[in-house]
């Protein structure tokens, strides 16, 4: 079985960030989103992947390379344009040939690997399996609706009036009996070739389509609440190791991850925490769920469930929580009764 992994997209629910950088590079848990994915491939015995590519598909080429790191061999496949799930399917059908293949979303986190639902696939070989959840908020997501026997009746895409409660996740396992759907289907009124469309196509045309439930703990990483969402879970599972420097005058309590030529002075540091490598720390307050990109500079500084990418500098500001900080931010200090912001656009600031 090959793998289609969609790491294209506009990703314009989580601007600014997804201006300067693939979404599905954004770190959690200390390594990108998509890494994640690409492992949870590769522990289903999946070797070649295919990789679907936008906008910012070289900066993705450059962290994924040829996907050795995880034993995959990766194809890049550039996507014009966000045209939609279905098109994405479309477009790799010269690679995907006629194979059977699992499509991962590649912003999607199902937090215990895919291993079950891919084995009830090879076991049924259906026409096409999807890889459903419970969730609270059915009319945000593509829903599903079956029989009795556990059978897909119908599948509507954020309905107005859910039949059920099973949301779509971002895995789907297909045999090459959906090329002739995605190229039967007409885009939608966004514009789009959606993936939904093409599994009711399959439906309607008395295909094999069934479903598999997913229990363990699925987050679409679509938007900055769910990044910061997803960062807690899998900061749960994190184990602490410090391989940078910590004065005698700072403290780390719980899963602290120090990395190397990382450096903490007078601070104090509550688990699960990652501080990045060449990260300096002093005077300051870090954590819990917060994850520090590689060299940083925090200085009488104060931060808490937050993301903060590579290169930033926080000096004596205190207090910041659920915060996303982008590359290279510089963020000090007001000295005088004026506030000063030179921010990118689409920006989000809160100021009290
Ligand atoms: P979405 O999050 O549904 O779409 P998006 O990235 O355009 O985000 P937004 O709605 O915030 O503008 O996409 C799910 C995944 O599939 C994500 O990893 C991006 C990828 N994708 C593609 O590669 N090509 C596409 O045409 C689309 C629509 C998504």
């Amino acid at each position: 079985m090959k793998a289609l992994v969609l790491a294209g997209g506009s990703g314009t629910r989580l601007r600014p960030l997804s201006h300067t950088m693939a979404k599905q590079l954004i770190p959690v848990a200390g390594r990108p989103v998509l890494m994640h994915c690409l492992a949870d491939l590769a522990e289903i015995g999946v070797t070649e992947v295919g990789m679907i590519i936008g906008a910012r598909g070289e900066e993705t080429k450059k962290a994924v390379g040829d996907g050795a790191d995880f034993g995959l061999k990766v194809t890049y496949i550039p996507q014009p344009a966000p045209l939609g799930l279905a098109h994405c399917v479309k477009l790799a059908r010269g690679f995907l040939g006629e194979d059977d293949f699992v499509m991962y979303l590649g912003d999607n986190i199902l937090a215990d690997g895919i291993a079950d639902a891919a084995a009830e696939f090879a076991r049924n070989r259906p026409d096409a399996q999807i890889v459903l959840t419970r969730v609270a908020n059915p009319r945000e997501f593509g829903v599903a609706e079956l029989d009795a026997d556990g059978r897909i009746v119908a599948l509507a895409e954020k309905p107005d009036r859910p039949r059920s409660d099973l949301a779509m996740t971002g895995v789907y396992f297909f045999t090459p009996a959906v090329h002739e759907a995605v190229e039967a289907i007409r885009p939608s009124a966004r514009g789009e070739l959606e993936i939904t469309d093409a599994l009711s196509w399959m439906l309607d045309h008395g295909r094999d389509v069934r479903a598999t439930e997913f229990l363990g703990y699925w987050k679409d990483t679509g938007r900055v609440d769910d990044v910061l969402e997803v960062n807690r879970v899998l900061m749960e599972r994190l184990k602490g190791s410090v391989r940078g420097e910590v004065d005698a005058a700072s403290t780390l309590r719980g899963e602290v991850v120090v990395e190397p030529g990382a450096r903490i002075t007078a601070s104090t540091v509550v688990g699960p925490a990652v501080i990045g490598a060449g990260t300096q720390v002093s005077g300051s307050h870090i954590g819990p769920y917060t994850t520090l990109g590689r060299d940083c500079t925090l200085l009488g500084a104060g931060i808490e469930y937050s993301i903060v990418l590579d290169g930033v500098s926080v000096r004596h500001v205190e207090g910041l929580h659920g915060s996303m900080i982008g590359r290279e931010a510089d963020i000090t200090a007001a000295t005088a009764r004026t506030r000063r912001l030179v921010i990118g656009d689409h920006a989000k600031v809160e100021v009290l």
